[in-house]
This record gives structure tokens, sequence and C-alpha cells, in this order.
């Protein structure tokens, strides 16, 4: 069970934006971050729930898709993100822990899989822009990455990784996009 939604758990990136994911549900996930570890017990992040049209609006501009498809350029209005979770390390609590955002992240993605959502989580976010638009202080809060949600409108298929070792993600004429992924003995030393 938990691999098969492990397996589910793929990065999206094309949604139905018109399904509007409810508050609730992305504050469940949000609280499913409580139970998980973090550095000397800090739990210094902090989460930022977005779904109105503004806020929408001021970040997906400030994000970078894909970057393996350069010649694709994000999705297409009505293909855009319904909700956002953005996640801040709290200066005032410790900074710059990127494991603990990791273990955040990936539970909040794994939440939205479990409830048939998708997501992306994005590290090429335009943070300056994103802090000034929500009025943010970054004397007290730093943007550490951005996690992109709603139902999910692409197929993801994973693949072993060919002899040639390319690991690049791919899409093929139908748009269905291919993860490679390296195999157990590959991966153990
Ligand atoms: C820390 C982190 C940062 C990422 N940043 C981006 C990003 O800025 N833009 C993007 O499109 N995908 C981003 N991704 C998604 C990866 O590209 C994705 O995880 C990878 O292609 C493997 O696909 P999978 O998640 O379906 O296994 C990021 C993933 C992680 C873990």
């Amino acid at each position: 069970m938990f691999k098969d939604l492990l397996k589910a758990s793929r990065s999206i990136r094309r949604f139905y934006e018109e399904d509007d994911i409810p508050e609730e549900m992305l504050r469940d996930w949000v609280d499913n971050v409580r139970y998980t570890p973090s550095t000397a017990n800090g739990q210094s992040l902090k989460f930022k729930i977005c779904t109105s049209e503004e806020e929408r609006e001021l970040i997906f501009p400030c994000l970078k898709w894909a970057g393996a498809l350069p010649d694709w350029d994000g999705p297409e209005p009505g293909e855009y993100p319904s909700a956002y979770v953005l996640i801040f390390d709290d200066l005032s609590l410790g900074k710059n822990r990127p494991i603990d955002v990791g273990i955040c992240a990936q539970t909040i993605m794994l939440s939205a899989a479990e409830a048939g959502y998708g997501g992306c989580i994005l590290g090429s976010v335009d943070r300056a822009k994103v802090m000034a638009g929500l009025g943010i202080d970054t004397e007290k809060y730093a943007l550490a990455n951005v996690l992109a949600l709603g139902r999910p409108k692409e197929t993801v298929m994973l693949v072993p990784v060919k002899e040639d070792g390319d690991i690049k993600y791919y899409r093929d004429k139908d748009g269905i996009h291919y993860v490679p992924k390296r195999g157990l003995e590959e991966i153990l030393l």
C-alpha cells in the first residue's frame, strides 16, 4: 500500500485548474507535517496555504517549470495549479533546514496523492517577488520551497534508467510524461 502511494505520488505539472482543493483538506495535509521529525525537534518551518485568485496570479509567474523540457513553457491557462503551499524557515527558530523542508514537502505531496490530488515541489522560484507580493517580512521568514497542487491532468509513468544512464525526464507525442528511475542494485552500495 505504501509503495503504491509512493509510486502514485509523481511530480504533476498540469492540472484541472477549475477543481479547487477544499481548504479543510489543505489544512489537514499541513497538519500531517506536525508528526514528522525535525532537526533537534525545532519544528522551525511555517506554511502558507494560498488559494485565492489574487495569490494564484501572483505566485504562478514566479515559478519555473520542468527545466529538462526547454520546449515547454509550463502549464497553459486552465491547467494552472489550484492551490499552493509555501514553506518558510521561521528565522526566529532556525534557518537553512533543507532536510526538514524535504521531509515536510514529501509528507504534503503524499497526503495529496492519497486524496487523489497531485503537485510539484518547486525550487526554481522568484522568492523575492513572492515574498514582496504576499507582504511577508524577510527579516522573519525565508521562503524555502513552493508546493504547487491540484487535480492532475497528465499521465506520468516511471521507467527504468537505460544503459546510457540518462535520467532526464521526457514526454512522448501524446504528452505522456516519463520519469527514469534508477534500479535498486544501482543505488545499493
Ligand atoms: C527540491 C526539489 C526541487 C524541485 N524543483 C522543481 C522546479 O523548480 N520545477 C519543476 O518543474 N520541478 C521541480 N522539482 C521536481 C523534479 O523535477 C521531479 O521530482 C523529478 O523530475 C522526478 O519526478 P518525480 O517527482 O515524478 O519522481 C523539484 C523537486 C525537488 C525534490
